[in-house]
């Protein structure tokens, strides 16, 4: 049986990973790595908890000894690394967990696999999960690309670009078997509340306002968090040592063209008039440093290891809707005690 140890498994979308190498390989034991920080919530796979080739390990890759117990103790042949600070206005008000983690953490991952494997790379792989933010912003043309240079512009996105070139130095000069993929914006079920979409999700459902930031310009493209999984799991096994694959949605929307639709579609399916949930939108500061637009090519990814998205945004977004109508416990346990602190402190001031 082969040992895969996945990193921030109890997050968004390392959860979605962690169930689909779990179901889909009964013959890879998964040893799901996380610190359960705010954004860690084992509640996301209650559904796989108990299957057999299942583990949890409570551990913080800011630990380099811990670290290193973990990796004698299960001596994985393959990392895929998710565990990160992840929230772009976090980075901004605090950067210094997000080097902690993102930064230091990932070196910390690298040494405990470069010391257990030894120059013995037959069948190991670490691969690393990052962000098309590394790449800086948009204006209205253009896409990014494998070979598009970094240029980030956030406490976070620098935070993922600098892990990104220590991944690759291990790579040239140590001959650590990586891999690297950069994906656009995810939406789905577990989306912590935090991000814009489940945010708003909330906020409609319960009749309070609809931060934008600024005039809700910005442009995302968005990708449904299984079809990330499904990407994941098909660079982990096909893609090439060394190299680098974008993965995104091919669909861009404004911020604010984007949460027009979700209010019609929670309308629809709250029985509420039409154009009601609109009347929530409310402009407020914008975010420092902005980022105008992102968007990928993943042609590398389709033609080279034969992805495909399954969904578009006009079947995932009401689908994620109707998770979070269905799911209101898991919605409330998240929203209640420490996150509420947070909300009110990133948003009294706007
Ligand atoms: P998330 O914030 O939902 O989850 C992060 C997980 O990492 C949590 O379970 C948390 O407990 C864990 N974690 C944080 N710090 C840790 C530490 N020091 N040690 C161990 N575990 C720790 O994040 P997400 O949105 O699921 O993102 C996962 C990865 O994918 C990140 O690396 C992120 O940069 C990348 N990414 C995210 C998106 C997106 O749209 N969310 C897009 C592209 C790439
Ligand atoms: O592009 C990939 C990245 O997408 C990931 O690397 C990050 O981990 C992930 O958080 C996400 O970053 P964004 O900053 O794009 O996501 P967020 O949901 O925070 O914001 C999406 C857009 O919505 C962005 O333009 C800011 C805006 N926004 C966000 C919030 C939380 C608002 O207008 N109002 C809000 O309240």
């Amino acid at each position: 049986m082969k040992t895969i140890l996945i990193t921030g498994g109890a997050g968004f979308i390392g959860s979605h990973v962690v169930r689909r190498f779990v179901n889909n390989y009964p013959n890879y034991r998964i040893v799901n790595l996380d610190a359960l920080t705010y954004a860690g919530n084992l509640e996301n796979l209650k559904d796989v908890e108990t299957a057999d080739n299942y583990i949890f390990e409570q551990a913080d890759i800011t630990d380099p000894a811990k670290l290193k117990q973990v990796f004698e103790k299960y001596r994985p042949e393959g990392v895929v690394h998710l565990a990160a600070e992840s929230h772009v206005d976090r980075s901004i008000s605090g950067p210094m967990a997000f080097i902690q983690t993102n930064i230091l953490g990932t070196v910390n991952l690298l040494t405990a696999a470069k010391d257990l494997w030894n120059g013995n790379w037959e069948g190991k792989r670490f691969y690393h999960i990052s962000t098309d933010e590394v790449y800086g912003s948009l204006g209205e043309e253009g896409l990014f690309f494998e070979d598009t240079a970094y240029d980030p512009r956030s406490p976070y996105s620098a935070s993922k670009a600098s892990s990104d070139h220590l991944v690759r130095a291990y790579f040239h000069t140590y001959g650590l078997p990586i891999v690297i993929s950069n994906c656009s914006n995810n939406y789905g079920p577990n989306h912590f509340p935090e991000k814009l979409i489940p945010l708003a999700i909330h906020r409609i459902q319960n009749k309070e306002e609809i931060p934008i930031y600024g005039k809700g310009e910005n442009i995302r493209d968005w990708l449904f968090v299984e079809d990330h999984a499904s990407a994941i799991d098909v660079v982990f096994h096909k893609g090439g040592l060394g190299e680098t694959y974008n993965i995104g949605g091919n669909n861009e929307w404004t911020n604010i063209d984007l949460i027009k639709l979700l209010c019609k579609i929670m309308d629809e399916k709250l029985g509420r008039e039409a154009g009601s949930s609109e009347k929530l939108i409310t402009f407020v500061k914008d975010r420092a440093g902005h980022d105008l637009r992102y968007a990928i090519d993943s042609t590398k990814l389709k033609t080279e290891l034969g992805w495909e998205p399954s969904l578009t945004f006009e079947e995932g977004l009401p689908k994620t809707v109707d998770w979070y109508l269905n799911n209101e416990a898991w919605l409330n346990n998240v929203t209640s005690g420490a996150y509420q602190n947070y909300f009110k402190q990133q948003y009294q001031e706007r």
